[in-house]
């Protein structure tokens, strides 16, 4: 059986107080249930009045963290304190970040190692650019990520991995049906020729410009297992309406 699907909310570098609502109204509409896990990763400013809005009925993350637990690093949080202020998750690895820090696989693989060891789940990102599309290089280049930002101590529960091609992040793109199930199928490959039979557990999540209009084509596509959604989490209405495919 498929694990339950994921639909993750990225706010990015979006969000002030008064957009902490828009958790209120998520957890609202979630308490009868969903067919999927919900997680938010607000900006960190807003994280702790997000976990209380939010009531335990969606997990709340941070969208990264410190390789090391503490010491003189000055403006960097650690995966432990993400932990101590009551966080489930932090995705590592977000192309943003790869691309405006320079972080490199090796960096990935100990901010998720960090992430295990403060007892967070890790949502490790993946995705090739459009010039390495274009050169026939998707594949390798993925493989390539997820073989050096997947550390040893990942298994179903604490890792998750997200495939976002860093072409389709925010532009309105996405790749063909084909195309997504294609890589997601290579993704479960590595896993499994890597950890075993436990891969089949761990979650892939898609993303890259999913919306509520194209959410009902992208998410029943096998070894799909869920959604990292940028722009349209930032709204309750829009996100609720990604949701809700899995109903
Ligand atoms: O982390 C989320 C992704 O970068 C996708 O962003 O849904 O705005 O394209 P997007």
């Amino acid at each position: 059986m498929p694990p339950k699907p994921l639909i993750a909310g990225n706010w990015k570098m979006n969000g002030l107080t008064a957009d902490v609502r828009e958790i209120g109204t998520l957890a609202q509409a979630l308490k009868d249930g969903a067919g999927c896990d919900v997680a938010v990763f607000p900006p960190l400013t807003l994280a702790a009045a997000a976990r209380e809005k939010a009531g335990g009925l969606l997990w709340i993350g941070a969208q990264d963290c410190h390789t090391k637990e503490s010491g003189a690093h000055t403006g960097d949080i650690s995966a432990a304190m993400l932990a101590d202020m009551g966080l489930q998750g932090v995705i590592v690895g977000h192309s943003e970040r790869r691309q405006d820090h320079g972080e490199r696989d090796s960096d990935v693989r100990l901010k998720a190692l960090a992430a295990h060891r403060a007892g967070l789940c890790a949502i490790i990102c993946v995705g090739e650019t459009r010039a390495e599309r274009e050169a026939g290089q998707a594949e390798a280049v993925v493989l390539g990520q997820l073989a050096a930002s997947v550390p040893e101590s990942a298994v179903p529960g604490n890792t998750v991995i997200a495939y976002e091609p860093v072409w389709a992040i925010g532009t309105g793109l996405t790749p063909t049906q084909d195309d997504i199930a294609a890589m997601h199928g290579t993704l479960r490959r590595a896993l499994t020729d890597r950890f075993g039979p436990a891969a089949a557990d761990m979650r892939l999540l898609y993303g890259g410009s999913v919306k509520p209009a194209n959410a009902a084509e992208i998410l029943p596509i096998t070894d799909v297992d869920g959604a990292l959604v940028g722009g349209a989490s930032l709204r309750a209405e829009d996100f609720l309406g990604i949701i809700r495919a899995y109903d």
